[in-house]
């Protein structure tokens, strides 16, 4: 049934125009009343679809953010990223679904979304809180051949493709700067945090799969909704915007730059040809920033990322310091950036 949808939804919509009964019956091998069904439904779920005798079907709107698997797959443009897909109403945390088909046989670039998360996972073991309409959760999982020590820059490659998605569905009338590493951050707040995950096959020592889950808050609409402990420090696209934004037509953005991106980190293994993209957008370049390592803290001018993703941090001495995303994160003097 909802193989038909989305069938149905990436037919109207790809024609641009009228799409005639018997077309549709064709390119999907169903009769005319499964057809006419199945259009039926998709008014039920808010699209405006005309019919007109003689002439078909016509998508005249969809609803301004429906997020279904039908609504997802009918704008997927990507080769292998998001083609397999899960979608839940509600579900606890998609990393760890996305976990669970590492575990299975699903490909590489299979991608879980969920409206809410009830058990939604942070770095550093928090939480995080996704209620249902207003935030883009969802997890992607990877099957590299790389080498481990590589996997942490892919959450860089993956701030990037959301950076530049966001900044196209806010129509380039918003700039998002990267927190590095991976946080999105629109006029010093919070958008988007990432959570990578890595399993390594247990005889061979290669990982086995990664999992690399984005929250990205859409379209909550104050940040009263946000937890007390993060109200200041967040934002969502909505609120920096004034506009709600479609999550589908977001992720199938997103997932377009990903798939763009990671085949130009596979070149090289590192970020040599996407350093200057994620550069442009760093937060704080060339401004004081505090490091939290766990062996001391201290201070110094950021100086941009390196080949290997790594943050440059240049010390009082003069001395250049490479951080490593795994064991420390920055901060602005000031506060969270
Ligand atoms: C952070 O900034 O602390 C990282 C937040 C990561 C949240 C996303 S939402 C989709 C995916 N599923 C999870 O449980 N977490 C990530």
């Amino acid at each position: 049934m909802k193989t038909d949808l989305s069938d149905i939804l990436t037919c109207l919509r790809s024609a641009g125009g009228y799409v005639s009964g018997q077309q549709l019956c064709e390119r999907l091998g169903v009769s005319r009343t499964a057809v006419w069904k199945a259009v039926n439904r998709l008014k039920e779920e808010g699209y405006r679809i005309e019919s007109v005798s003689r002439k078909g079907y016509l998508l005249v709107e969809s609803p301004e953010d429906v997020l279904s698997e039908s609504e997802i797959a009918s704008r997927l443009t990507t080769e292998w990223a998001g083609r397999k897909l899960y979608y839940y109403g509600e579900t606890g945390s998609t990393n760890n679904d996305a976990k669970r088909c590492g575990e299975e046989d699903d490909p590489h670039g299979t991608v879980v979304v969920a409206d809410i998360q009830n058990a939604g996972k942070g770095r550093r073991g928090r939480a995080w809180q996704t209620l249902s309409g207003t935030a883009l959760s969802f997890s992607i999982l990877l099957r590299p051949a790389f080498p481990a020590e590589r996997a942490s820059m892919i959450t860089l490659v993956m701030a990037l493709a959301v950076a530049e998605a966001v900044e196209e569905a806010m129509e380039g009338s918003i700039a998002v700067h990267i927190k590095w590493p991976n946080d999105l951050v629109i006029n010093r707040k919070k958008v988007c945090g990432m959570l990578t995950e890595m399993t390594m096959t247990p005889e061979l020592d290669e990982i086995q799969y990664l999992v690399v889950g984005v929250g990205i808050n859409v379209n909550n609409e104050s940040p009263q909704e946000f937890q007390e402990e993060i109200r200041q420090t967040a934002t969502s696209l909505r609120i920096e915007s004034g506009r709600r934004q479609n999550r589908a037509a977001l992720l199938q953005a997103v997932l377009c730059r990903f798939e763009k991106y990671y085949g130009t980190f596979l070149e090289t293994l590192d970020m040599s040809r996407l350093r200057e993209a994620y550069q442009a957008r760093l937060q704080g370049l060339g401004g004081e920033v505090r490091v939290l390592d766990p062996a001391g803290e201290y201070t110094g001018i950021s100086r941009g990322i390196n080949d290997r993703g790594e943050l440059v941090v240049e010390r009082g001495s003069g001395e250049c310091v490479a951080v490593y995303a795994g064991e420390v994160s920055v901060r602005g003097l000031y506060g969270y950036v």
